[in-house]
């Protein structure tokens, strides 16, 4: 049966993080894979979350099965940390997944099934994972222009010039803040042409949000998007816990479907937990409860924000220092990007040599394409990383 079959290619983000680890050098940087350390290097376990487990252990009588839609009460403190306390909308539910990347596959998987020929339009470039699995729910891939490469900003009139051409068989994926992986997010006003050209032309909005709170804040990273969410009758989201509270291998996120009445979106929910059930049946409790203890508790509330505050503050401010150093040891100002881009990562321009050389030579590790995860780095090697930055970009 399997005597033809190849090994797989191995995943771009994933397989970095293995060889780091492998690395035998006592002084290496892991930037690849997107996970938050503080500053011991730690990817800590937040306080509110061990609370809510302790909780949770106190008072959980059961492990019986929850239902293919997962936590009712889950999606819906989810559906309201996205959407605002203050949205009109009364037409959305979710549907809790495996992390953010199950929730794109079964958004994907429920466009296919209504409409196989749709394209996804993904920005130029992307979070790596989003062309596989849009592929393999069978859907067609194209990209928007996005990142300009010299200016490291957005190039907006590009992506609006490309969106402005699409329509009902189209979908475009945004990044609701934070982009991953070049950190250069929409301006609001381009939000809201988008918003526009939603309503005019009938293409789908397709949102991905894994990195709220991470960029200027919680409200403030889900303000262009909820000027769509408010003003566009049907969109998909998908979102993930595992940044912002730190759940990473609890695989929790959520699937969230707005269309013009409830009806409908129940019908596509509906959908969607037919596809869970013939993939996985239901999604792991453990993360989503930790959510929704934490969520419906006021206090839990106030010591989660506080804790995202302190990581995204920290990524903030390692921003600030690794442009800062790279500006005296370059005498440039080529690298103050760093400091203006949003969320855990930049993509900071190194070509594949260059890459090689950071590996080889500084065991210094990013992803393909230059993505570095400045969420994972520390203040105290931050010199020495724009050392290495300098002397291979130099050359
Ligand atoms: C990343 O972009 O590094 C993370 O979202 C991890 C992943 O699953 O790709």
């Amino acid at each position: 049966m399997f005597a033809d079959l190849l090994p797989a290619a191995k995943d771009p983000i994933l397989s970095q993080s293995f060889i780091c680890q492998q690395d035998p050098r006592a002084k290496k940087l892991d930037l690849g894979i997107g996970v938050y350390r503080n500053e011991q290097g730690v990817t800590p376990v937040l306080s509110s979350v061990k609370k809510a487990e302790t909780q949770l252990l106190a008072t959980q009588g059961s492990k019986a099965y929850v239902g293919l839609a997962g936590c009712e009460r889950f999606n819906n403190a989810m559906i309201t940390l996205l959407l605002g306390r203050d949205s009109t909308r009364t037409e959305v539910v979710g549907v809790q997944t495996p992390g953010g990347s199950g929730a794109l596959r079964l958004l994907a998987d429920v466009i296919a099934l209504t409409n196989p020929n749709a394209t996804v339009w993904l920005s130029d470039l992307s979070y790596a994972n989003h062309a596989p699995i849009m592929k393999s729910a069978g859907l067609n891939v194209a990209y928007y222009p996005y990142f300009d490469t010299i200016s490291k900003t957005v190039n907006e009139p590009a992506m609006l010039d490309t969106i402005a051409k699409l329509g009902k068989n189209d979908v475009v994926l945004l990044h609701g803040c934070c982009h991953n992986p070049t950190g250069a997010d929409l301006s609001y006003a381009a939000w809201q042409t988008i918003t526009d050209m939603t309503n005019a032309q009938g293409f789908l909005p397709f949102i991905d949000i894994a990195y709220q709170g991470f960029g200027r804040g919680m409200e403030e990273d889900v303000a262009g998007f909820r000027y769509l969410a408010e003003r566009v009758p049907t969109y998909l989201v998908a979102s993930s816990c595992s940044k912002n509270v730190g759940l990473y291998r609890e695989r929790t996120g959520i699937a969230v479907i707005a269309s013009s009445s409830l009806a409908q979106s129940e019908c596509i929910k509906s959908r969607i937990m037919e596809c869970a059930r013939s993939t996985y049946t239901m999604p792991p409790d453990h993360g989503a409860a930790i959510v929704r203890t934490i969520l419906e508790d006021a206090s839990l509330t106030a010591e989660w924000l506080t804790e995202v505050t302190q990581m995204r503050e920290r990524v903030q401010s390692v921003r600030t220092s690794l442009a800062s150093a790279l500006r005296s040891q370059t005498g440039t100002h080529q690298f103050d990007f760093i400091e203006q881009h949003q969320g855990m990562f930049s993509v900071i321009g190194t070509n594949d040599d260059q890459l090689k050389r950071l590996r080889e030579d500084h065991a210094v590790y990013l992803v393909g394409g230059g993505r570095m995860n400045l969420a994972g780095l520390q203040e105290r090697d931050v010199e020495y990383l724009a050392e290495c930055l300098t002397s291979v970009m130099a050359r």
